[in-house]
């Protein structure tokens, strides 16, 4: 219960960094799942905004929320992305992708000129690494794929779901791969997207520039 009041009071505090007239990107995930309420509320009470979306569940909620949001490719700049986070470290390194969108979201925030980070705070961590690093990768030649990836040195792991092989909403697969604790995440994303087969990956490096955490009590807000 406290992780999810965390996961709340996080994201609603970077919800108020919203204004009038923004074009906003809307992560993905049960962290984003409250700054979709809160931004669904703030609609109602007359705050116009456009959104762009990480996944199709995202679109789901934001209409189920009155949101509205338009193709990517409508945006050419976004004010600001909220999105939520697997792990992240003091120096604003993320692993993102337990939901299985890290492109999308790793496109959107791509677009955004404040990219917020909304988590609860067991998921802050001194080195990345305790969770599996997402990796999306072409369907076709995926077995190859892999072991390129796991000649990296990781266990590389076929993501399923419901007992069926998981596709991503770009219908790519996804290896979750323990690399244990990762010292330098900036040039493993380097050797990784360098992979024939590999679409994108969970790190995201040099791109987040605010973190709202919360314990359930206390929120806080770092900047980069
Ligand atoms: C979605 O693919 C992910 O990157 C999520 O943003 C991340 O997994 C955090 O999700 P939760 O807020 O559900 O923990």
């Amino acid at each position: 219960m406290t992780q999810q009041n965390g996961k709340k009071l996080a994201a609603e505090a970077a919800v108020e960094l919203i204004e009038n007239g923004m074009w906003v990107g809307l992560g993905t995930g049960s962290t984003v799942y409250y700054a979709i309420e809160a931004i669904g509320r703030r609609i109602a009470e007359g705050l116009k905004i456009q959104c762009v979306c990480t996944s199709r569940e995202t679109e789901k909620l934001a209409g189920e929320h009155g949101i509205p949001f338009v193709d990517i490719n409508r945006a050419e700049t976004l004010d600001i992305a909220i999105d939520g986070a697997d792990e992240v470290d003091d120096h604003f390194n993320l692993i993102k992708g337990g939901g299985g969108a890290l492109f999308r979201e790793k496109m959107v925030a791509s677009l955004a000129r404040r990219f917020v980070i909304v988590v609860d705070a067991s998921k802050r961590v001194q080195t990345l690494g305790k969770f599996k690093l997402p990796i999306e990768v072409a369907a076709f030649g995926h077995e190859h794929t892999a072991r390129r990836i796991a000649a990296l040195g990781c266990k590389t792991y076929l993501r399923h779901k419901d007992s069926v092989v998981y596709q991503t909403d770009n219908h790519n697969y996804i290896y979750d791969c323990d690399f244990g604790a990762i010292q330098q995440p900036a040039a493993l994303h380097e050797q990784l997207k360098s992979l024939l087969g590999v679409v994108e990956t969970g790190l995201f490096c040099n791109m987040a520039n605010d973190v709202f955490w919360s314990d359930g009590e206390q929120v806080g807000h770092l900047v980069s």
